[in-house]
């Protein structure tokens, strides 16, 4: 008999998520892996999409966005980074960023290209680079400050790189890359022709100073790139998966042309409630409470594991915190991660999954602390005497 998958998705299998979801499952754990927010959104937001939805919002919307939507996404950049945006070219709203993603390896990877990215990366990005006939390359990032080696960039960079992936803050290291580096990328850019996906779905979260600098905002930059973004994780609403996408008219009309095939338009009663809440979130002063909110969340998750013997390394932005894992004599990630789920009933991510060749990881291990006080103190008292268990 034929194999049931096409051969683009046979290199794939069940990623280690689905594995360690279900070990967290069996053994009651406490879930510090996935990357979503165990608390409720805010009450604003949901009202606004109660409100859509009683309000008959509830058939197909315009495939690129409702306008409301793409007018409260322009103005909220245009007041960020100054530059005025045209709603109807520039902007497009797309199920997801992970959607986002997906359409621009389809709308501008041809079989062959190279498409370049940071290692360790956000987990969707080989598959999607795979599924478009691409071949991923990747730049390493090295601990514990996740900075990079110029050199090496420009050694991967070449004729055949048609995209390079930005992701900042940094999913998995915290990481917020500052100017002189993301100048770094964009010169590389330039001078090869590449253009950029800039990944900035924790965009406002951001700690102790660290400033955001979109890659579109510098010099020559804007032509090239396209800046995709997560409303889920601005609004802590991931289910709803409300993403959208910013950048020069040539390059919305390309993701566009994927977009009205692949899901044609996003849920129009969330899509209204996102416009609402861009529209007002800033005059409520509900940015400056996220991230306030996340490093007190940080800090406190900090302290647990630095208790528990996992020093955790810094975070600058993003949810997660990476913790050092290596002298606790584990051979893997993995093995650590499934004797955490089993033994302390607390589940983690394995790191590795980021890197195109798992044992060349540092031994980490990922936790999310886009979560309630109570869990994460929870999770606390069952990592009580695991330093001594394994030292
Ligand atoms: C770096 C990064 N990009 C994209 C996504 C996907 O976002 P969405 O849930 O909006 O599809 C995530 C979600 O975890 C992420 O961490």
């Amino acid at each position: 008999m034929r194999p049931t998958g096409a051969d683009r998705i046979a290199t794939f299998g069940t990623s280690v998520f689905t594995e360690m979801s279900a070990l967290a499952v069996a053994h009651q754990a406490i879930n510090l892996g996935q990357g979503f927010p165990d608390f409720a959104g805010p009450d604003f937001v949901k009202d606004a999409a109660a409100d859509a939805i009683r309000g008959d919002m509830n058939q197909y919307a315009p495939s690129h966005g409702t306008p409301r939507l793409r007018n409260a996404i322009a103005a909220d950049w245009a007041r960020r980074f100054g530059r005025e945006i045209d709603p109807d070219r520039e902007v497009t709203v797309t199920t997801g960023a992970t959607e986002a993603l997906f359409i621009s390896m389809l709308a501008f990877v041809n079989p062959g290209d190279e498409v370049v990215f940071f290692e360790p990366f956000y987990d969707a990005y080989v598959p999607q680079v795979v599924m478009a006939g691409g071949i991923p390359k990747v730049v390493r990032l090295n601990p514990p400050d996740w900075s990079f080696d110029p050199d090496g960039l420009r050694a991967v960079v070449g004729p055949n790189t048609r995209l390079l992936l930005l992701n900042t803050p940094h999913n998995p290291t915290g990481k917020v890359f500052n100017r002189l580096e993301i100048e770094q990328v964009a010169a590389v850019c330039r001078e090869h022709d590449v253009l950029v996906l800039a990944d900035e779905v924790y965009d406002r979260i951001l700690f102790d100073g660290h400033e955001h600098i979109p890659i579109s905002t510098l010099p020559d930059m804007w032509e090239r790139t396209l800046t995709l973004n997560s409303t889920g994780k601005t609004f802590s609403m991931t289910g709803w998966k409300v993403g959208y996408m910013i950048g020069p008219g040539e390059m919305n009309a390309a993701i566009r042309t994927v977009h009205q095939f692949n899901v044609f338009a996003t849920a129009t009663p969330f899509q209204e409630a996102m416009a609402v809440a861009l529209e007002t979130a800033g005059e409520r002063g509900y940015y400056q409470e996220l991230a306030d909110n996340y490093a007190l969340r940080r800090d406190r998750l900090r302290a647990v594991l630095a208790d528990a013997g996992l020093p955790p390394l810094n975070c600058q932005g993003s949810y997660f915190l990476l913790s050092e894992i290596d002298h606790l004599g584990f051979e893997t990630d993995v093995d650590f991660c499934r004797s955490l789920v089993m033994e302390h009933g607390v589940a983690a991510i394995p790191p590795s999954a980021f890197y195109l060749d798992p044992a060349s990881a540092p031994l980490q291990a990922r936790f999310c602390f886009a979560k309630e006080f109570s869990t994460i103190d929870a999770a606390a008292e069952r990592l009580i005497g695991l330093h001594t268990q394994h030292s």
